[in-house]
């Protein structure tokens, strides 16, 4: 099964995703992920992503359109994939429908995370991460339960990502209503889209979003 985890910056995609995974038992395929990877591996890829991701714009589509094929042409990800963060313009989108068609394949559901705004700002400037897992906590509302020691994974690295900066949070909200926000109404007129509302507690929206895939 191919899904789609549709949601602009700091909607839930990241806190949702393990749980998706675990329920339609296919791997986690996050372009953001892969992009930090590299950039901690110090890998050209990583150095070239660097300057977007510090500027709160995306990524050549070509560019991560190659990587997404080559990680779905995986062993784990032959049955399917949890796709986060991609596809996030409307090329991608195409690149991918295309891609999947030529291999047997098609986004089988969509799950959107609705959430507004101004509550993603406050999300995101209080957002903590996991360097070593990519494990995603808030200062408020979801602390890992030893100050900056991740839950998942054990390591003592849970750090305020880079891009979580004020000025390039409004610069990747501005990039998703320029360049991602067309992109659901394209899946719309493909795939059945489940809205699911972000705001909820996260324990909720496990629950809407476990019951959209059936
Ligand atoms: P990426 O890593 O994909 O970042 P993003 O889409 O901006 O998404 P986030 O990871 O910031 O948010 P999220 O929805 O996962 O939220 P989370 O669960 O952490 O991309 C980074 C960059 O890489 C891009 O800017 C771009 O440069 C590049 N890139 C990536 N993919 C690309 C592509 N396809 N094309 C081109 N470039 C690409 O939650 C956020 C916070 O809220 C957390 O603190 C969490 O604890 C909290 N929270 C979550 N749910 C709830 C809830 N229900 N209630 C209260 N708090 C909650």
């Amino acid at each position: 099964m191919d899904i789609v985890l549709f949601g602009p910056p700091g909607a839930g995609k990241g806190t949702q995703a393990a749980a998706v995974c675990a329920a339609a038992n296919v791997p986690h395929v996050a372009t953001g992920d892969i992009f930090r990877k590299n950039l901690k591996e110090g890998t050209a890829l990583g150095q070239l992503a660097r300057g977007y991701m510090d500027r709160g714009e995306l990524v050549p589509d070509q560019l991560v359109c190659d990587l997404v094929a080559d990680r779905l042409s995986q062993a784990d990800a032959l049955g399917g994939a949890l796709l986060d963060g991609f596809p996030r313009t409307v090329v991608q989108a195409e690149l991918l429908e295309r891609w999947l068609t030529a291999h047997g394949r098609r986004i089988d559901v969509v799950l959107n995370l609705v959430v507004p705004d101004e509550v993603l700002v406050r999300r995101l400037s209080g957002r903590r991460t996991c360097r070593a897992c990519g494990a995603s906590y808030h200062v408020d509302h979801n602390p890992p339960r030893t100050a900056g020691v991740c839950d998942a994974c054990g390591a003592a690295e849970v750090v305020q990502r880079d891009d979580d900066r004020e000025e390039t949070v409004l610069a990747r909200l501005q990039t998703y209503h320029r360049e991602t926000a067309a992109v659901l109404p394209w899946l719309r007129a493909r795939v059945a889209v489940t809205d699911v509302d972000g705001t909820l507690p996260i324990g909720v929206v496990q629950d809407l979003v476990h019951s959209a895939l059936g």
